[in-house]
């Protein structure tokens, strides 16, 4: 009696979490537009205000080549993960203290999630993965 329940319970943890990563990168995307003025990100994508941002889950702090980081940058000495990111993204000069980016950062748990999942399918050539 029981396994049929198991399974029917499983089939739909699954349905739920595809349903829910799919419009997590569509709600991310929305929220990369706070980000677009200053980033870049995909195939081509430029250093302009900021850094581009390709492939930056496990990059380094102040890694692209060619942009001109602030010193308070390029020394934090941070690999960007999940977790680091959130912090970061919450409040960028309350983690890096001197940063040049000038935003006032994303409370929302949720928000960062979403642009967490939209960032990463970017790898470091700009191609989606
Ligand atoms: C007004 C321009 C501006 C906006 C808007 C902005 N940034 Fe930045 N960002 C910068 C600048 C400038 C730097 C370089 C900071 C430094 O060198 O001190 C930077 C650095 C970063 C870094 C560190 C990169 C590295 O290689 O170490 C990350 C990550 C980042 N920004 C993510 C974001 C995200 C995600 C958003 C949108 C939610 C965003 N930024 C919005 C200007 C901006």
């Amino acid at each position: 009696m029981k396994l049929p329940i198991i399974a029917a319970m499983l089939a739909a943890a699954a349905f739920v979490t595809t349903g829910a990563s799919a419009q997590d990168v569509a709600a991310g995307e929305r929220s990369w537009n706070k980000c677009r003025a200053c980033h870049q990100l995909g195939e081509g994508a430029k250093n302009l205000v900021g850094p581009q941002l390709n492939g930056l889950f496990g990059r380094h702090t102040g890694e692209v080549e060619g942009y001109s980081y602030s010193t308070a940058n390029k020394g934090a000495g941070i690999t960007w993960d999940e977790a680091v990111f959130a912090e970061y993204i919450k409040d960028p000069k309350a983690k890096i203290p001197g940063t040049k980016m000038i935003f006032a950062g994303i409370k929302n748990e949720k928000e960062i999630a979403d642009l967490t999942a939209f960032l990463k399918q970017f790898g470091k050539d700009g191609k989606k993965m």
